[in-house]
Protein backbone atom coordinates (compact mmCIF):
# COMPACT_ATOMS: atom_id res chain seq x y z
CA UNK A 1 0.00 0.00 0.00
CA UNK A 2 1.40 3.32 -0.85
CA UNK A 3 2.05 6.26 1.81
CA UNK A 4 -0.44 8.39 1.07
CA UNK A 5 -3.00 5.60 0.94
CA UNK A 6 -2.16 4.28 4.17
CA UNK A 7 -2.09 8.15 5.72
CA UNK A 8 -5.95 8.22 3.79
CA UNK A 9 -7.01 5.45 5.28
CA UNK A 10 -5.77 6.39 9.24
CA UNK A 11 -7.83 9.33 8.65
CA UNK A 12 -10.60 7.84 7.80
CA UNK A 13 -10.67 5.83 10.69
CA UNK A 14 -9.86 8.84 12.94
CA UNK A 15 -13.20 10.33 11.08
CA UNK A 16 -14.99 7.48 12.04
CA UNK A 17 -13.57 6.96 15.25
CA UNK A 18 -14.93 10.62 16.24
CA UNK A 19 -18.41 9.88 14.32
CA UNK A 20 -18.49 7.25 17.15
CA UNK A 21 -17.86 9.14 20.15
CA UNK A 22 -20.42 12.06 18.79
CA UNK A 23 -22.76 9.26 18.72
CA UNK A 24 -21.65 7.50 21.80
CA UNK A 25 -22.36 10.70 23.60
CA UNK A 26 -25.84 11.51 22.14
CA UNK A 27 -26.90 8.05 23.55
CA UNK A 28 -25.34 9.03 27.04
CA UNK A 29 -27.39 12.34 26.77
CA UNK A 30 -30.30 10.73 25.62
CA UNK A 31 -30.84 8.33 29.14
CA UNK A 32 -29.91 11.11 31.09
CA UNK A 33 -32.36 13.93 29.69
CA UNK A 34 -35.16 13.27 31.63
CA UNK A 35 -33.59 14.15 35.09
CA UNK A 36 -33.87 18.01 33.83
CA UNK A 37 -36.95 17.47 34.77
CA UNK A 38 -37.78 18.47 38.22
CA UNK A 39 -34.45 19.27 38.87
CA UNK A 40 -32.92 20.10 42.04
CA UNK A 41 -29.47 19.11 41.99
CA UNK A 42 -27.20 17.56 39.88
CA UNK A 43 -27.73 13.95 39.02
CA UNK A 44 -25.47 11.48 37.43
CA UNK A 45 -27.24 8.67 35.47
CA UNK A 46 -26.06 5.20 35.42
CA UNK A 47 -26.99 2.50 32.30
CA UNK A 48 -27.08 -0.51 33.97
CA UNK A 49 -27.03 -1.70 30.34
CA UNK A 50 -23.70 -0.08 29.66
CA UNK A 51 -22.01 -1.20 32.88
CA UNK A 52 -22.93 -5.10 32.25
CA UNK A 53 -21.77 -4.45 27.94
CA UNK A 54 -18.28 -2.75 29.48
CA UNK A 55 -17.89 -5.78 31.69
CA UNK A 56 -18.19 -7.96 28.74
CA UNK A 57 -16.45 -6.13 26.50
CA UNK A 58 -13.24 -6.25 28.60
CA UNK A 59 -13.86 -9.90 29.35
CA UNK A 60 -14.08 -10.40 25.78
CA UNK A 61 -10.83 -8.39 24.84
CA UNK A 62 -8.81 -10.07 27.46
CA UNK A 63 -10.28 -13.66 27.64
CA UNK A 64 -6.65 -14.76 29.83
CA UNK A 65 -7.35 -12.09 31.91
CA UNK A 66 -9.71 -12.34 34.94
CA UNK A 67 -11.39 -9.28 35.65
CA UNK A 68 -11.11 -6.92 39.14
CA UNK A 69 -13.60 -4.16 39.39
CA UNK A 70 -11.61 -1.56 41.10
CA UNK A 71 -13.99 -0.19 43.53
CA UNK A 72 -12.57 3.10 44.45
CA UNK A 73 -13.90 4.15 40.60
CA UNK A 74 -17.34 4.17 42.06
CA UNK A 75 -18.46 1.59 45.18
CA UNK A 76 -22.43 2.04 44.47
CA UNK A 77 -23.56 -1.27 46.06
CA UNK A 78 -25.77 -1.61 42.56
CA UNK A 79 -22.71 -1.51 40.65
CA UNK A 80 -20.65 -3.88 42.90
CA UNK A 81 -23.83 -6.28 42.64
CA UNK A 82 -24.00 -5.69 38.71
CA UNK A 83 -20.94 -7.10 37.99
CA UNK A 84 -20.42 -9.37 40.44
CA UNK A 85 -23.51 -10.96 38.31
CA UNK A 86 -21.49 -9.92 35.35
CA UNK A 87 -18.44 -12.48 36.72
CA UNK A 88 -16.12 -9.95 37.50
CA UNK A 89 -14.38 -10.10 41.26
CA UNK A 90 -13.05 -7.17 42.66
CA UNK A 91 -9.88 -5.08 43.81
CA UNK A 92 -9.95 -2.58 47.52
CA UNK A 93 -8.01 -0.29 48.59
CA UNK A 94 -9.68 0.81 52.15
CA UNK A 95 -11.53 -0.31 54.93
CA UNK A 96 -14.69 0.59 54.17
CA UNK A 97 -14.33 -1.50 50.46
CA UNK A 98 -13.76 -4.43 52.50
CA UNK A 99 -16.49 -3.57 53.79
CA UNK A 100 -18.45 -3.50 50.79
CA UNK A 101 -16.81 -6.73 49.79
CA UNK A 102 -18.44 -8.09 52.71
CA UNK A 103 -21.73 -6.71 52.14
CA UNK A 104 -21.71 -7.84 48.44
CA UNK A 105 -21.11 -11.73 50.08
CA UNK A 106 -17.90 -12.42 47.44
CA UNK A 107 -15.82 -14.98 48.53
CA UNK A 108 -13.02 -12.81 49.74
CA UNK A 109 -10.28 -14.87 49.04
CA UNK A 110 -10.80 -13.36 45.53
CA UNK A 111 -10.72 -10.04 46.55
CA UNK A 112 -7.08 -8.08 46.29
CA UNK A 113 -5.68 -5.85 49.02
CA UNK A 114 -3.87 -3.02 45.80
CA UNK A 115 -3.16 0.15 47.98
CA UNK A 116 0.06 -0.49 48.49
CA UNK A 117 0.05 1.46 51.97
CA UNK A 118 -2.62 0.37 54.30
CA UNK A 119 -2.60 1.57 57.72
CA UNK A 120 -2.37 -1.56 60.29
CA UNK A 121 -5.77 -1.42 61.28
CA UNK A 122 -6.82 -2.22 57.85
CA UNK A 123 -4.27 -5.15 57.29
CA UNK A 124 -5.81 -6.84 60.72
CA UNK A 125 -9.37 -6.16 59.02
CA UNK A 126 -8.76 -7.26 55.72
CA UNK A 127 -6.87 -10.66 57.38
CA UNK A 128 -9.37 -11.12 59.68
CA UNK A 129 -11.91 -10.60 56.95
CA UNK A 130 -10.30 -13.19 55.06
CA UNK A 131 -7.82 -11.32 52.50
CA UNK A 132 -4.83 -13.34 51.34
CA UNK A 133 -3.85 -11.03 48.88
CA UNK A 134 -1.83 -7.54 49.52
CA UNK A 135 0.15 -5.27 47.47
CA UNK A 136 3.51 -4.21 48.47
CA UNK A 137 5.75 -1.59 47.06
CA UNK A 138 8.38 -0.98 49.90
CA UNK A 139 10.35 -3.02 52.51
CA UNK A 140 8.48 -1.23 55.66
CA UNK A 141 5.18 -2.35 53.97
CA UNK A 142 6.53 -5.82 54.29
CA UNK A 143 7.87 -5.70 57.51
CA UNK A 144 4.37 -4.43 58.67
CA UNK A 145 2.46 -7.25 56.55
CA UNK A 146 4.88 -9.89 58.64
CA UNK A 147 3.75 -8.90 61.93
CA UNK A 148 0.20 -8.77 60.99
CA UNK A 149 -0.54 -11.69 58.57
CA UNK A 150 2.47 -14.16 57.90
CA UNK A 151 0.72 -16.15 55.55
CA UNK A 152 -0.28 -13.09 53.24
CA UNK A 153 0.70 -13.48 49.45
CA UNK A 154 2.33 -10.41 48.17
CA UNK A 155 2.37 -9.12 44.85
CA UNK A 156 5.40 -6.67 44.21
CA UNK A 157 4.14 -3.56 42.94
CA UNK A 158 6.67 -2.16 40.36
CA UNK A 159 7.38 1.62 38.43
CA UNK A 160 6.61 1.57 34.83
CA UNK A 161 5.85 4.04 32.35
CA UNK A 162 2.97 6.84 33.27
CA UNK A 163 3.65 8.12 29.77
CA UNK A 164 0.37 9.28 27.59
CA UNK A 165 -1.50 8.63 30.75
CA UNK A 166 -3.98 11.68 32.01
CA UNK A 167 -3.84 10.77 35.54
CA UNK A 168 -0.21 9.43 36.11
CA UNK A 169 0.10 7.30 39.37
CA UNK A 170 4.25 7.40 38.62
CA UNK A 171 6.09 8.73 41.82
CA UNK A 172 3.75 7.60 44.67
CA UNK A 173 3.63 4.06 43.57
CA UNK A 174 6.09 1.52 42.17
CA UNK A 175 9.14 -0.02 43.33
CA UNK A 176 12.28 1.06 41.82
CA UNK A 177 14.93 -1.30 40.50
CA UNK A 178 16.84 -0.63 44.23
CA UNK A 179 13.61 -0.86 45.85
CA UNK A 180 12.89 -4.33 44.53
CA UNK A 181 16.13 -5.59 45.55
CA UNK A 182 15.34 -3.83 49.23
CA UNK A 183 11.91 -5.66 49.26
CA UNK A 184 13.27 -9.09 48.00
CA UNK A 185 15.62 -8.94 51.05
CA UNK A 186 13.38 -8.06 53.11
CA UNK A 187 10.47 -10.92 52.18
CA UNK A 188 13.43 -13.12 52.87
CA UNK A 189 14.33 -12.08 55.56
CA UNK A 190 10.98 -12.13 57.42
CA UNK A 191 9.93 -15.82 56.08
CA UNK A 192 6.94 -13.75 53.77
CA UNK A 193 6.14 -14.84 49.94
CA UNK A 194 6.34 -12.56 47.05
CA UNK A 195 3.77 -14.96 44.93
CA UNK A 196 3.39 -12.41 42.21
CA UNK A 197 3.83 -8.71 40.20
CA UNK A 198 1.67 -5.62 39.67
CA UNK A 199 2.13 -2.28 37.79
CA UNK A 200 -0.47 0.81 36.97
CA UNK A 201 0.14 2.44 34.02
CA UNK A 202 -1.76 5.80 34.97
CA UNK A 203 -5.67 6.12 34.85
CA UNK A 204 -6.68 6.86 31.30
CA UNK A 205 -3.40 5.62 29.41
CA UNK A 206 -3.37 6.16 25.86
CA UNK A 207 -0.20 4.53 25.55
CA UNK A 208 -0.34 0.80 25.06
CA UNK A 209 3.49 0.52 24.87
CA UNK A 210 2.92 1.21 28.66
CA UNK A 211 1.43 -2.20 29.23
CA UNK A 212 3.80 -4.28 27.17
CA UNK A 213 6.86 -2.77 28.80
CA UNK A 214 5.19 -3.51 32.32
CA UNK A 215 4.39 -6.93 31.10
CA UNK A 216 7.75 -7.17 29.97
CA UNK A 217 9.59 -5.93 33.17
CA UNK A 218 7.36 -8.69 35.39
CA UNK A 219 8.97 -11.63 33.41
CA UNK A 220 12.15 -10.19 34.26
CA UNK A 221 11.17 -9.79 37.56
CA UNK A 222 9.71 -13.10 37.76
CA UNK A 223 13.14 -14.69 37.11
CA UNK A 224 14.50 -12.96 39.72
CA UNK A 225 12.17 -13.79 42.22
CA UNK A 226 12.47 -17.36 41.22
CA UNK A 227 16.13 -17.06 41.87
CA UNK A 228 15.25 -16.11 45.28
CA UNK A 229 13.13 -18.94 45.75
CA UNK A 230 10.16 -17.44 45.83
CA UNK A 231 7.16 -18.90 43.34
CA UNK A 232 5.61 -16.66 41.16
CA UNK A 233 1.54 -16.90 40.65
CA UNK A 234 0.16 -13.85 39.72
CA UNK A 235 0.94 -11.42 37.13
CA UNK A 236 -1.71 -8.55 37.94
CA UNK A 237 -1.46 -6.15 34.70
CA UNK A 238 -3.14 -3.04 37.16
CA UNK A 239 -5.93 -0.63 35.85
CA UNK A 240 -5.72 2.75 33.35
CA UNK A 241 -8.05 1.48 30.17
CA UNK A 242 -9.50 4.47 28.65
CA UNK A 243 -12.51 5.95 28.09
CA UNK A 244 -13.18 7.49 24.38
CA UNK A 245 -13.14 11.36 24.78
CA UNK A 246 -12.31 12.36 21.34
CA UNK A 247 -11.52 8.90 19.23
CA UNK A 248 -7.81 9.27 19.30
CA UNK A 249 -7.79 6.80 22.03
CA UNK A 250 -7.13 3.11 21.70
CA UNK A 251 -10.13 0.88 21.70
CA UNK A 252 -10.29 -1.73 24.55
CA UNK A 253 -9.59 -4.03 21.31
CA UNK A 254 -6.65 -2.89 20.20
CA UNK A 255 -5.04 -2.67 23.91
CA UNK A 256 -6.47 -6.14 24.34
CA UNK A 257 -4.77 -7.35 21.40
CA UNK A 258 -0.53 -5.94 22.61
CA UNK A 259 -1.32 -7.28 25.88
CA UNK A 260 -3.02 -10.72 24.63
CA UNK A 261 0.52 -11.18 22.53
CA UNK A 262 2.64 -10.50 25.27
CA UNK A 263 0.82 -12.77 27.52
CA UNK A 264 1.66 -15.80 25.13
CA UNK A 265 5.03 -16.07 26.56
CA UNK A 266 3.66 -16.35 30.22
CA UNK A 267 3.37 -19.32 31.48
CA UNK A 268 0.09 -21.06 31.77
CA UNK A 269 0.68 -21.54 35.96
CA UNK A 270 1.01 -18.06 36.34
CA UNK A 271 -2.73 -16.44 36.66
CA UNK A 272 -2.99 -13.18 35.07
CA UNK A 273 -5.65 -10.34 35.99
CA UNK A 274 -6.34 -6.58 35.54
CA UNK A 275 -7.97 -4.07 37.98
CA UNK A 276 -10.03 -2.01 35.51
CA UNK A 277 -11.75 1.00 37.34
CA UNK A 278 -12.52 4.03 34.88
CA UNK A 279 -13.06 1.62 31.71
CA UNK A 280 -15.75 -0.48 33.29
CA UNK A 281 -17.67 2.22 34.95
CA UNK A 282 -16.84 5.48 33.43
CA UNK A 283 -19.10 5.24 29.74
CA UNK A 284 -21.78 4.38 31.79
CA UNK A 285 -22.34 7.45 33.58
CA UNK A 286 -23.53 11.21 32.34
CA UNK A 287 -23.53 13.61 34.66
CA UNK A 288 -26.29 16.64 34.18
CA UNK A 289 -25.32 19.71 35.61
CA UNK A 290 -27.09 23.30 35.41
CA UNK A 291 -25.13 26.82 35.41
CA UNK A 292 -25.33 28.92 37.98
CA UNK A 293 -24.80 31.89 36.46
CA UNK A 294 -22.60 33.69 33.87
CA UNK A 295 -19.99 36.56 34.18
CA UNK A 296 -17.86 38.86 32.05
CA UNK A 297 -14.89 39.29 34.14
CA UNK A 298 -12.59 41.99 31.87
CA UNK A 299 -12.02 40.05 28.79
CA UNK A 300 -12.83 36.78 29.72
CA UNK A 301 -16.35 34.90 30.24
CA UNK A 302 -16.99 32.48 33.28
CA UNK A 303 -19.59 29.93 33.31
CA UNK A 304 -20.62 29.19 36.67
CA UNK A 305 -22.31 25.64 37.57
CA UNK A 306 -23.99 23.97 40.28
CA UNK A 307 -21.03 21.63 40.54
CA UNK A 308 -17.60 21.56 40.56
CA UNK A 309 -14.15 20.39 41.70
CA UNK A 310 -15.68 19.30 45.11
CA UNK A 311 -19.17 18.01 43.48
CA UNK A 312 -17.22 15.19 41.75
CA UNK A 313 -15.32 17.21 38.91
CA UNK A 314 -12.18 17.06 40.67
CA UNK A 315 -10.02 15.31 37.78
CA UNK A 316 -10.74 18.24 35.21
CA UNK A 317 -9.39 20.64 37.32
CA UNK A 318 -6.37 19.11 35.92
CA UNK A 319 -7.11 19.31 32.14
CA UNK A 320 -8.49 16.23 32.18
CA UNK A 321 -10.30 15.50 28.47
CA UNK A 322 -13.43 15.71 29.17
CA UNK A 323 -16.37 16.63 26.51
CA UNK A 324 -19.11 19.46 27.73
CA UNK A 325 -22.33 19.44 26.24
CA UNK A 326 -24.98 22.32 26.27
CA UNK A 327 -29.19 21.86 25.69
CA UNK A 328 -28.85 25.12 24.25
CA UNK A 329 -27.04 24.83 20.48
CA UNK A 330 -25.31 28.14 19.11
CA UNK A 331 -22.11 29.22 17.87
CA UNK A 332 -19.54 27.94 20.30
CA UNK A 333 -17.99 30.18 22.53
CA UNK A 334 -14.25 29.45 24.80
CA UNK A 335 -15.72 29.79 28.63
CA UNK A 336 -14.12 29.56 31.73
CA UNK A 337 -15.78 26.99 33.63
CA UNK A 338 -16.32 27.06 37.46
CA UNK A 339 -18.44 25.34 40.27
CA UNK A 340 -20.39 26.81 42.68
CA UNK A 341 -18.49 27.11 45.80
CA UNK A 342 -16.04 30.18 47.21
CA UNK A 343 -12.99 28.53 46.61
CA UNK A 344 -10.50 29.89 43.74
CA UNK A 345 -9.17 26.25 43.15
CA UNK A 346 -12.62 25.68 41.94
CA UNK A 347 -12.21 25.94 38.87
CA UNK A 348 -11.84 23.68 35.82
CA UNK A 349 -10.47 25.05 32.75
CA UNK A 350 -11.49 26.81 29.59
CA UNK A 351 -14.12 24.45 27.18
CA UNK A 352 -16.31 25.18 24.55
CA UNK A 353 -20.36 25.91 25.10
CA UNK A 354 -22.84 27.60 23.39
CA UNK A 355 -21.53 31.65 23.49
CA UNK A 356 -25.07 32.46 24.04
CA UNK A 357 -25.25 30.24 27.27
CA UNK A 358 -27.09 31.60 30.22
CA UNK A 359 -28.07 30.55 34.00
CA UNK A 360 -30.52 27.68 34.39
CA UNK A 361 -29.07 25.96 31.01
CA UNK A 362 -28.88 22.33 31.64
CA UNK A 363 -25.00 21.19 30.84
CA UNK A 364 -24.05 17.40 30.23
CA UNK A 365 -21.04 15.66 31.17
CA UNK A 366 -20.90 12.28 29.34
CA UNK A 367 -18.64 9.83 30.83
CA UNK A 368 -18.45 10.89 34.19
CA UNK A 369 -19.47 7.64 35.40
CA UNK A 370 -16.09 6.89 37.27
CA UNK A 371 -14.06 9.37 40.08
CA UNK A 372 -17.48 11.57 40.00
CA UNK A 373 -19.18 10.70 42.95
CA UNK A 374 -17.10 8.61 44.55
CA UNK A 375 -14.70 12.14 44.73
CA UNK A 376 -17.73 14.62 45.58
CA UNK A 377 -18.50 16.28 49.28
CA UNK A 378 -20.67 19.09 50.33
CA UNK A 379 -18.52 21.57 50.80
CA UNK A 380 -19.94 24.98 51.09
CA UNK A 381 -23.28 23.27 51.37
CA UNK A 382 -23.74 22.08 47.92
CA UNK A 383 -25.40 19.07 47.09
CA UNK A 384 -23.01 16.62 45.39
CA UNK A 385 -24.28 14.32 42.38
CA UNK A 386 -27.07 11.63 43.38
CA UNK A 387 -26.66 8.59 41.28
CA UNK A 388 -29.88 7.09 39.25
CA UNK A 389 -29.59 3.95 38.18
CA UNK A 390 -31.26 3.68 34.21
CA UNK A 391 -32.01 0.49 32.47
C1 LIG B 1 -4.14 -0.09 42.53
C2 LIG B 1 -5.10 0.42 41.53
N1 LIG B 1 -5.70 -0.46 40.71
C3 LIG B 1 -6.60 -0.07 39.79
C4 LIG B 1 -6.95 1.27 39.67
C5 LIG B 1 -7.98 1.63 38.64
O1 LIG B 1 -7.43 2.42 37.65
P1 LIG B 1 -8.32 2.90 36.42
O2 LIG B 1 -9.56 3.48 36.97
O3 LIG B 1 -7.47 3.87 35.72
O4 LIG B 1 -8.59 1.68 35.58
C6 LIG B 1 -6.32 2.21 40.47
C7 LIG B 1 -6.64 3.63 40.32
O5 LIG B 1 -6.14 4.51 40.97
C8 LIG B 1 -5.37 1.79 41.43
O6 LIG B 1 -4.78 2.65 42.25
Amino acid sequence: MSQARAIQLESESKTQQRLMVQEDSRQQIAFTSAYTKDYSQPVLAMSEQRLRANARGFMAAMPRVRTHFAVKANAHADILQIFKEEGTCFEVASMAEVDAMLELGVDMETVFYSNPIKSPASVVYGAKNGIVWYSVDTPEEVTKIAAIKPDAKLYLRIEVSNEGSSWPLAGKFGASPAGVEAIIETAKSLSMQICGVTFHVGSQCSNINNWVEGINAAKVLFAKLSGHGFVPELLNIGGGYPLQFTGEEPTIQEIGAAINKELESIPDNIQVMAEPGRFLVGSAGCLVAQVVGIATRDEARWVYLDTGVYGGLLELSLEFPMNMISERTGEAGTWTIAGPTCDSIDVMGRHKLPANTEAEDFIYLPNLGAYCTTCACDFNGFPTPVMHMVD
